[in-house]
């Protein structure tokens, strides 16, 4: 069964509003000022996430785009009508790669080495185990589902937590966070563009199975950071 356009443009609608808040508690639920004391203030604060939060950034920013770019390139037409959705996911991997950059930078600077090639954590199952719910489907608006148009908004309200977090003793970092979250927009921008294009109705109960899925697994990592 095909889509019109009206039909669509609302299921991404309230599909993208639905997770946004659900993202939004998950957040506020666990990255509370009470929880970052707890692991001993900014300092210990950042020593504890930044270096798990460039895991993130690199490995569950960039994979998923990334197989979205070589899916497009396979259903849909590269060269001429998909051509935004290849540009907008090639930034998407750039800003995902500046993100881990900084964050590992960063990392570095509070004094945790954080070369993600090698890095690892006890919860690194739980890490993998999210990064291939965001990537391991078949078509590209499957994968927007269970990332741009629903949980990758963790990723930008975890950065301004953060950034409000210690904006009062680290202020530069706290700017840094704060840009970091302003770069998401543009990403679930494009998830909504490649939910549009490529989903059909007969599409809408798996991706909701699918986006149901990676909000447990998101809330599984926040549980256990
Ligand atoms: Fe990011
Ligand atoms: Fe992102």
């Amino acid at each position: 069964m095909s889509s019109d356009l009206p039909t669509l443009a609302s299921f991404v609608n309230d599909f993208t509003e639905e997770y946004r808040i659900k993202m939004e508690n998950a957040v506020e639920k666990y990255f509370t000022d009470e929880y970052f004391d707890s692991l001993g203030g900014p300092l210990e604060m950042m020593k504890k996430q930044f270096a798990s939060q460039a895991w993130r950034e690199f490995y569950i920013g960039c994979l998923p785009p990334a197989r979205q770019m070589t899916q497009i390139y396979e259903l849909g037409d590269p060269y001429d009508r998909d051509r935004d959705l290849i540009v907008g996911l090639g930034e998407q991997i750039r800003d995902e790669v500046k993100h881990a950059k900084i964050y590992a930078n960063l990392s570095e600077q509070v004094g945790v080495p954080c070369d993600l090639a090698t890095w690892t954590a006890d919860n690194y199952d739980r890490l993998v185990a999210k990064c291939r719910l965001a990537t391991e489907w078949e078509k590209p608006q499957y994968i927007a589902a269970g990332f741009q148009v629903s949980t990758e908004i963790v990723a930008a309200e975890t950065s301004r937590r953060m950034g409000e977090y210690v904006q009062d003793d680290y202020p530069e970092i706290a700017k840094t966070l704060f840009d970091i979250t302003s770069d998401e927009g543009d990403h679930i921008h494009c998830g909504r563009l490649i939910v549009k294009r490529f989903a059909t109705e007969d599409d809408f109960d798996f991706m909701h199975e699918i986006a149901e899925k990676k909000y447990n697994a998101a809330l599984r990592i926040l549980e256990s950071l």
